[in-house]
């Protein structure tokens, strides 16, 4: 197994390269799977280690050495078959100029948040984001070694949309819809804005492939909101861009491009088009269907997903019968099993084990009689 030629680096061979070639579309002998927010509140050795060091979020993401000992915790636990980097998608409107922290109890402060267009100066638009964001670049290099070749490594990123959404909506759930009105009052401002968060993101897709990143995902977390007929203005043009625009700079630099996997949560009416829209992957939410997804994208893309953050609260029959019918749907081939979306921060991690130990054991059984 290579990895790519061209980066400076050079990092210990893949042992485990199943979710890449999932993406691919290349065989699996077995599903692989992971978590999103696999790293977090819900396992007791984060609290432990957020107390002994007495730090608070941003400083563990901001310090590569604690980044990287976060991001392999579940992976001590877990047989997982990706790591993703520990940071945040909300780095992105750091580097631009909003003072943000994350306050347990208290959830997401900004400093400011953007009201009306002019309030856009106040953005630093020729912030640099791969050195603003270096300890991230160094946190994946670090990490990709200190993995030794384990599993590969996510880098991700938010949506355009998505961080739009927190840079007007802010943290705690709006009283009114402010991001979605910008849309409306504001459309011009609202694209000059998109296109900003688009190339910053390019930008920092780059920088982590080039830091040591195997695979990339963009969460637009916010994309049901939006509805059909605004997703089609306001999201995919950028999440398309993203995606051909990263792969296309990566290649000027002459590193080999890494599979992409969007996940738009909530959008099923934009399905067809996030599968035509440049990602290799396309992530799904636990409300869709996994057979109509699969008619719905065709071929060409893997899917990602879906299973419900709540049954990790089931009893274990249920939890495996889910998974067994879930791996049944979806099929063993093109397909990454995870959540439909991230891990709550009360569920007990014995659960996540059964999760992850069931997709292995039944799709190596469901392989070996098809
Ligand atoms: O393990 C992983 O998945 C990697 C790390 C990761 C985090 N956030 C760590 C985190 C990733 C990939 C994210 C992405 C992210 N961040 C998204 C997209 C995915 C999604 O869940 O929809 C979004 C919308 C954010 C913004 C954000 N950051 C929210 C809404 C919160 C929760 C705020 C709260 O207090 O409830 C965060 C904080 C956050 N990001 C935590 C973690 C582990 C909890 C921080 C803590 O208190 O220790």
């Amino acid at each position: 197994m290579t990895t790519s030629l061209t980066l400076t680096e050079v990092f210990p061979p893949l042992k485990n390269d199943l979710i890449l070639r999932a993406a691919r579309g290349e065989r699996t002998e077995r599903v692989p799977v992971w978590l999103m927010r696999q790293a977090g509140r819900y396992l007791p050795e984060y609290g432990e280690f957020k107390a002994k060091h007495n730090v608070g979020f941003f400083e563990m993401v901001k310090t590569p050495s604690m980044a990287c000992e976060i991001t392999l915790q579940p992976l001590r636990r877990f047989n997982l078959d990706a790591a993703i980097i520990f940071s945040d998608i909300l780095v992105i409107p750091q580097v631009l100029g909003m003072g943000i922290d994350i306050v347990e109890g208290k959830g997401i402060i900004f400093d400011f948040l953007l009201e009306k267009p002019e309030d856009l100066d106040k953005l630093y638009k020729d912030a640099n984001v791969c050195m603003d964001l270096k300890y991230v670049m160094d946190a994946i290099t670090l990490t990709r070694h200190t993995l030794n070749g384990q599993c590969p490594l996510f880098g991700f990123a938010g949506a355009p949309w998505t961080l739009m959404k927190f840079m007007i909506d802010g943290g705690s759930h709006s009283p009114l819809p402010k991001a979605r009105k910008w849309l409306k009052v504001y459309p011009e401002a609202s694209k000059t804005l998109l296109n900003l968060l688009c190339e910053k993101t390019v930008d920092y897709l780059v920088g982590q492939v080039k830091a040591g990143a195997q695979i990339l995902q963009v969460f637009d977390s916010c994309a049901g909101e939006l509805g059909p007929d605004a997703f089609q203005e306001y999201s995919l043009p950028y999440l398309k861009d993203i995606a051909y625009r990263t792969k296309e700079k990566l290649m000027e630099c002459q590193v080999e491009p890494v599979p992409m996997v969007v996940f738009a949560k909530d959008a099923h009416f934009a399905l067809d088009d996030l599968a035509n829209s440049g990602y290799d992957v396309v992530s799904l939410d636990w409300t869709i269907k996994p057979t109509h997804a699969r008619r719905v994208v065709g071929k060409h893309v893997s899917l990602q997903g879906n299973l419900d953050p709540c049954l990790l609260y089931a009893p274990e029959n249920e939890l495996k019968t889910e998974v067994k019918s879930m791996l049944k749907k979806f099929g063993t081939q093109r397909y990454i099993a995870n959540l439909g979306h991230g891990v709550h921060k009360d569920v007990n991690p014995d659960n996540v084990r059964m999760f992850v130990d069931a997709v292995h054991m039944y799709s190596e059984e469901i392989n070996a009689i098809s």
